[in-house]
This record gives structure tokens, sequence and C-alpha cells, in this order.
């Protein structure tokens, strides 16, 4: 599903964060450790094609790219690929709804009622659906960049620090989630996280060296 050879990035002429390869199958859960500054949200943006490399290849979906050159082939890949990078934004001009079900106007898709509801009710997001990005929590805007990521239920959910910023009930209700999309819709998940509540629900771990 994903691979990864001989990867590195460079920020600076003196600094380069260089990347164990790694392979990543059809239904696993893997989580991305490290200290700050090891590199966890690069290789979280490298995986999404939201950075580019600056040497190796990425495989992804049977694609292989070394460099970010075919956007449309990239764009295509999106509908399989959901994603929440240290970088994402909700769009400060939609509510929470209309920025959960974007995707789905992206590309095309189908709405289902049910999947949404369900949606809504495990990530605790039904009492903000029609507030602005600008009037929620960071908790909540977390939680909502998630739905969005997964609304389209992609075959790869690449996510960065899905937990930060929330308490532990949260923490847990977005954790068992996880656990669902991975068990229960086959999603192949990736996180970089500091949470053991994450990493301990994953079942593989790929650590990063500062
Ligand atoms: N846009 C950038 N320009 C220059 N240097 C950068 C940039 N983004 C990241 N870096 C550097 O690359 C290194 C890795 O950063 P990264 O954000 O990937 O780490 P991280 O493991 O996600 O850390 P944290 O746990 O604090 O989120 C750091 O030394 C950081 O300063
Ligand atoms: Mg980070």
């Amino acid at each position: 599903m994903l691979k990864i050879k001989k990867i590195s990035k460079k920020y600076h002429d003196t600094e380069e964060i260089i990347y164990k390869d790694l392979e990543i199958k059809e239904g696993e859960f893997i989580s991305i450790l490290g200290p700050s500054g090891s590199g966890k949200s690069t290789f979280i943006d490298l995986i999404s094609f939201l950075k580019e490399a600056t040497t190796g290849e990425i495989e992804i979906f049977g694609n292989t790219f070394s460099k970010l050159k075919d956007k449309s082939l990239i764009n295509s890949l999106r509908k399989d690929l959901g994603v929440m990078s240290s970088n994402s934004q909700l769009i400060s001009s939609l509510n929470i709804k209309e920025n959960i079900k974007l995707p789905l106007l992206i590309h095309k898709v189908n709405d289902s009622q049910e999947y949404f509801d369900m949606l809504i009710d495990r990530l605790n997001l039904k009492k903000i659906l029609y507030k602005y990005p600008s009037s929620l929590s960071s908790g909540e805007k977390q939680r909502s960049l998630l739905a969005r990521a997964v609304i389209l239920k992609p075959k790869l959910l690449i996510a960065d620090e899905p937990t930060a910023n929330l308490d532990s009930n949260n923490t847990h209700q977005l954790v068992n989630y996880l656990i669902y999309l991975n068990d229960v819709l086959k999603t192949t998940i990736i996180v970089a996280t500091h949470d053991d509540i994450v990493s301990n629900a994953s079942k593989r771990i790929y650590e990063l060296k500062k």
C-alpha cells in the first residue's frame, strides 16, 4: 500500500532528516514515534504529498513518486487518502458540517447520512455542527479535521497528533474510533503521536531518532 525507500528531507544545508525504509501493508495501524524535532510531522507531510522529499522514492497504491511532478495523479489518489497534517486547516467561511462534507463535493461522492451521523456521534461533534471554525476550541477543531479526513472512508488515513489538545474522554473516544476504522472498515492507519493511548492502540511502531 505504501513503501518508502531512501527518503530524506533537507530543510537547511546542515540539517537533514534521514528516514529508515518502511513498507506498510493494507490493514496496518502504525504509530510514528520520536522526540520533538525528530521529523514526525515532516514524515506525515512527505507521505501525504504535501511536501517533497529531497531524496528517495515513495510508492503509494502501486504508483511510484520520486518527485511530485504529477499533480493530477496525486489529486486523483487523494480520494483514497485521508490526511490530517499539522498544517491542515478548516475553511473559516464554512460551518463545521460544510467543512466536514467538503471532500464529498470535491470528489463528487454521494453523501451517506448514516455514516455521517455515526461519525458525528463518535467524534462528539453534534453540538458544534453549525458553528464556524473561529469559535471552536483547539480540541473541537482537531476532531472536525479528523472527521473531514475520514468522510470519504479512505483506504489510508494519515494523521499528525490527532489527540493533541484533547481531554481524556475525547482521546478515548477518538482512539476507539481509530480502532473501529481499522478493525471494521479495514482502513490502514498511520499516526504520528506522543500519546501512549494512541500508540498502544496501534499494532506497530516506526521510531524516529533525533
Ligand atoms: N518548514 C520548515 N523549515 C525549516 N525547518 C523545518 C521546517 N519544518 C520542520 N523543520 C525542522 O525539521 C525538524 C523536524 O521537524 P518536525 O516538525 O518534522 O518534527 P516533529 O517530530 O513533528 O516534532 P514535534 O514532536 O515537536 O511535533 C526540526 O528540526 C524542525 O525545526
Ligand atoms: Mg510534529
